[in-house]
C-alpha cells in the first residue's frame, strides 16, 4: 500500500533570522516511515526540518519548512495513497506579518500577532474516501484520552495515537515513547514505554497488517 507519513516540526518566520517552532525531533515519524518500508509498503515521507538522515527505501522524501508548505505537499500526495499517518508537530499559529528585514530591538516590548495555520489533518479528514486509512497523533500534557478521542471524532480519523508530552523520558526528542492507540471501531491498544523504533513497528503492524 502507498502510505503518506509526516514527521518533524514546522518553522514559521518572524523575520529573516528568527522563527517559531517546537521540540519535535522527527524521531517518531521517521521510525514510523522506516517500519512501513520494512513491512513492504511504498512510503512518501513529508518532513519538517530535522537533523535525521532519510530512512532507506522510501518512495520519496519531501522536505518542507512551514505549515503551509506541509499542507500543500500532503494534500497533493494524499489522494493517491491508501493511508496517511500524521506524526508531524505542525505549528497551530504563525506570525501574521513576518518582517522582510531583521527586526531591531528597541526599548519597549515587542508584540507579535499570530494567526492560525491550516489544520492539515482536518483537511485530510474532509478529503478522505471510505477506503483510505487516516491516522492522527495527539500530543497532550493532560486529559489524554478525552482529548485524543475528541480529535479522532472532529477530524474524521480511523485511528488516533495518544502520547504524553512534557516528560523527559518520552514524547518530544527522547528515543523512547509510550502510547495508546484508539480506533474508530472502539478498539484500544496500550503500548508501554519502549524505544520509538519498536513502538513504531508495533503501531504500524496493528494499523496496516500485511502488505
Ligand atoms: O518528533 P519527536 O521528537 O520524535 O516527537 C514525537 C511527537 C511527540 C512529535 C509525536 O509522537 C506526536 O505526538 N506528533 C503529533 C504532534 C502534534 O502536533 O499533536 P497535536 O495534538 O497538536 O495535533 C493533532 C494532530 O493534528 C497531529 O496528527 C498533527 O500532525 C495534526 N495537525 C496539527 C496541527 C495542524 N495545524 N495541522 C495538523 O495536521
Amino acid at each position: 500500500m502507498k502510505i503518506l507519513v509526516t514527521a518533524g516540526p514546522t518553522r514559521e518566520s518572524i523575520d529573516p533570522v528568527r522563527y517559531i517552532t517546537n521540540r519535535s525531533s522527527g524521531k517518531m515519524g521517521y521510525a514510523l516511515a522506516e517500519a512501513l518500508v520494512r513491512a513492504g509498503h511504498q512510503v512518501v515521507l513529508v518532513s519538517g526540518p530535522v537533523t535525521l538522515s532519510a530512512p532507506e527505501g522510501l518512495d520519496s522524501l519531501i522536505r518542507v519548512e512551514t505549515a503551509a508548505q506541509m499542507a500543500e505537499s500532503v494534500k497533493t500526495v494524499f489522494p493517491s495513497c491508501g493511508g496517511a499517518v500524521m506524526c508531524a508537530a505542525v505549528a497551530d499559529y504563525r506570525p501574521a506579518e513576518p518582517a522582510s528585514e531583521k527586526i531591531h530591538k528597541s526599548e519597549g516590548d515587542l508584540i507579535l500577532r499570530l494567526e492560525r495555520t491550516e489544520d492539515i489533518l482536518l483537511s485530510l479528514g474532509r478529503m478522505k474516501s471510505p477506503d483510505q486509512v487516516l491516522v492522527g497523533f495527539a500530543a497532550e500534557t493532560e486529559d489524554l484520552r478525552q482529548r485524543a478521542l475528541g480529535k479522532m471524532e472532529r477530524k474524521n480519523l480511523d485511528w488516533i495515537i495518544a502520547n504524553r508530552v512534557g516528560l523527559p523520558d518520552r514524547g518530544f526528542q527522547s528515543d523512547d515513547n509510550a502510547a495508546t492507540a484508539y480506533a474508530r471501531t472502539g478498539r484500544v491498544e496500550e503500548f508501554p514505554l519502549m524505544p520509538k523504533k519498536l513502538l513504531a513497528q508495533k503501531l504500524m503492524d496493528l494499523i496496516f497488517p500485511g502488505v
